[in-house]
């Protein structure tokens, strides 16, 4: 496990570019990541008045704080490319590729943003919601392998899922593909999202598939709306028993007579050096949140 700067990405709201009272209250909500839409929320005639304002939001001093993605239209329909241009000129921290296919869409990106002269930071969000994209998950993610090929994460989008494929939006029914995107990111080495709940008056609902999304593996989840927002946090951060059971696991290892030890009893459980590097791993978590959170009171 690597010990590198934790990116949290426990909640990733889309804000409409095409709505100029949700894009005045982006800078002020505590989501991790703020996902701009250029793609499904905008109609067709909307789309150069949504680039246009989300360009305007972005260079003013009511830009976020937060990791800022845009996400654009197809490159293959006729905003694409412009979006794309428009979007590396935002100097967004990533661009969100929707109905991406397979490995080519993203190479094909990454090249279109090389040639602008994007800098390596930029990085490239992928949306898993084409039946191709489930089938390709493996090879699309393996990019994320190579830094140059910018791939960061997975988004997993159930609505683009469901309509395609014709299923009934069940949990079960989404379940196998769902995991499929997080062994895939896993195997990669990239962040996953969860996809949206469209419900977002009732919060037990919410609730409840966060905790599902976690149970998963997910890294987080995106959001439609800000009341979804501090749910998610909460859910997606380490609980303060899942803290303090990794605290004794540590503390377990540090006694003296267990330093050379590969495994301990702990309570009546068995814990090898795996355990003790989760238990690590999930407080440096916890200690990200922690951070983040004095940041913003
Ligand atoms: N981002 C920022 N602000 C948002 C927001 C969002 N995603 N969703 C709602 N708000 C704001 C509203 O503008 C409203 O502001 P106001 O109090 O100044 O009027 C406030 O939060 C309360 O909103 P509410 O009245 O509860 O909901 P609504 O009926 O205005 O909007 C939706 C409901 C679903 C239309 C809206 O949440 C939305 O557009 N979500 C994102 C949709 C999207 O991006 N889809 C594509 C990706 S799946
Ligand atoms: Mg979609």
């Amino acid at each position: 496990m690597s010990d590198s700067p934790i990116k949290l990405r426990r909640s990733a709201l889309y804000v409409p570019a095409s709505n100029e009272k949700a894009l005045a209250k982006a800078r002020d909500l505590s989501c991790d990541a703020v996902i701009f839409d250029l793609e499904d929320s905008a109609a067709p005639e909307e789309k150069a008045t949504a680039r246009e304002r989300l360009r305007k939001l972005l260079s003013s001093d009511m830009r976020p704080s937060r990791e800022i993605i845009i996400r654009i239209n197809p490159l293959s329909s006729e905003w694409g490319t412009e979006d794309l241009l428009a979007a590396r000129a935002m100097r967004p921290d990533g661009i969100l590729l929707p109905k991406v296919e397979g490995p080519d869409d993203i190479l094909a990106a990454d090249e279109a943003l090389d040639e602008a002269d994007a800098p390596p930071s930029l990085k490239l969000w992928a949306m898993m919601e084409t039946s191709r994209s489930i089938v390709n998950a493996a090879p699309i993610a393996e990019l994320g392998r190579n830094p140059a090929a910018r791939l960061a994460c997975l988004v997993a989008g159930v609505n683009d899922l469901v309509k395609e494929t014709r299923i009934a939006p069940l949990r079960e029914n989404l379940r196998p593909w769902l995991m499929q995107i997080v062994l895939a990111g896993r195997a990669a080495g990239i962040d996953v999202l969860a996809g949206v709940t469209n419900n977002f008056r009732d919060m037990e609902v919410f609730a409840r598939d966060c905790s599902d999304a976690r149970s998963m593996g997910f890294d987080g989840k995106t959001l439609i709306h800000p009341a979804q927002i501090y749910p998610a946090n909460a859910i997606f951060a380490p609980s303060s028993e899942e803290l303090a059971e990794a605290r004794r696991i540590v503390e377990a290892f540090s006694k003296p007579e267990n330093q050379e030890k590969n495994v301990v009893a702990l309570n009546g459980r068995m814990m090898e050096r795996l355990h003790l590097e989760q238990a690590r791993a999930l407080i440096r978590r916890a200690q990200a949140v922690e951070e983040l959170e004095d940041r913003d009171d």
